[in-house]
């Protein structure tokens, strides 16, 4: 066996985003997703299994840093299953580089648990195809199950642990969109979208939000197969306000937004009123994602350039799926 693998995986973008989960021990749901997985924003990592019983843990140094075993706790719990899987009992060491800032509104968890699923499965010699591995990031992280594929994706919520998966709706060259992400602030978010997800069903705008998705989510796959941004914009724009304003009458209450994320959003629909067609949507966190057609990439980081709360900038085109590595991180 070749305990050792390396892969690079993509952070993605939700138009439509998952917000809540319908059952936190496998991590399904409680509603369908739709993404566009980034080039720029990616993640690299390589497992080893210590198959000669060397370590007494698993040991995990993300961005040069070395994991603690309580900040390890939750990628532990995803090796184990792994191990699971694998029907091995085996250590493993782990090392993994972001190419973007964790906590800057990209999803790292995305990304980062995707390269794990892929990498450590791989370096176990287990034989899954890209579905399998979707379920298994998925329980990871939610978003990472959506990191399984290139271009853009739609995660099917699923009834069970073997359905709740992605797909790839259109390869990265399908559409030749971007995503420049706003940095408006680089501090780790307070609050993890994971326990956020456990509470979203105190917001009593939740059944609201999940209900627009009857029309949302087909505008979206519409919006797509037309390759129609007019169409696309007003959408995913909505449904960041709609999680928004899920996640603000939440208990307790998550406020994510910075003044810099109100900056951005007031600025990109002035731009919009004079012409230049750029929507927005955010994650879990201050930054601002902005979308645009690839021609018009130059024009809005340039307008984003004048704005004094943006401090650096994101730039990334749809990019592939999970990538196999000749060179190893360590
Ligand atoms: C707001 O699946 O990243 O980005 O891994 O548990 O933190 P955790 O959650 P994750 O949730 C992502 C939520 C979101 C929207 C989205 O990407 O769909």
């Amino acid at each position: 066996m070749d305990n050792k693998a390396t892969f690079r995986v993509g952070s993605n973008i939700a138009f439509i985003k998952y917000w809540g989960v319908a059952d936190p021990a496998l991590n399904l749901p409680l509603n369908n997703s739709i993404s566009m997985t980034l080039a720029a924003a990616h993640t690299t990592t390589t497992v080893r299994w210590d198959s000669e019983g060397r370590l007494n843990e698993d040991e995990f140094t993300i961005d040069d840093v070395r994991f603690t075993r309580e900040r390890a706790d939750r990628l532990v719990r995803h090796l184990n299953r792994l191990r699971r899987v694998a029907g091995v009992e085996i250590r493993a060491q782990v090392v993994s580089r972001n190419n973007f800032p964790m906590a800057s509104g990209i999803a790292s968890s995305a990304s980062g648990f995707a390269a794990l699923t892929v990498a450590g499965c791989a370096a176990l010699g287990l034989q899954l195809n890209n579905t399998e591995l979707s379920a298994l990031a998925r329980q990871g992280s939610g978003s990472a199950s959506r990191s399984l594929f290139g271009g853009f994706v739609e995660w099917e919520r699923g009834l069970d642990h073997r359905s709740s998966v992605a797909r790839q709706l259109y390869p990265p060259d399908y559409w030749p969109l971007m995503d420049i992400v706003a940095v408006v602030s680089g501090a780790e978010k307070q609050v993890s979208s994971e326990g956020g997800h456990q509470i979203a069903a105190t917001s009593p705008l939740l059944a609201g939000r999940l209900s627009s998705l009857d029309f949302a989510l087909p505008d979206v796959r519409q919006a797509l197969a037309e390759r129609n941004l007019a169409r696309l914009g007003p959408v995913l724009e909505q449904d960041a306000l709609a999680m928004h304003a899920v996640m603000m009458t939440s208990t307790p209450s998550l406020l994510y937004w910075q003044p810099g994320t109100l900056e951005v959003l007031q600025a990109v629909r002035q731009w919009r009123t004079a012409g230049l067609p750029v929507y927005f949507t955010i994650d879990a966190g201050p930054n601002v994602h902005l979308i645009c057609e690839a021609r018009d990439a130059a024009a809005v980081q340039a307008k984003l350039q004048t704005l004094a709360s943006v401090q650096s900038v994101i730039v990334s085109p749809p990019g592939p799926g999970p990538e196999r590595l000749a060179t190893h991180l360590f």
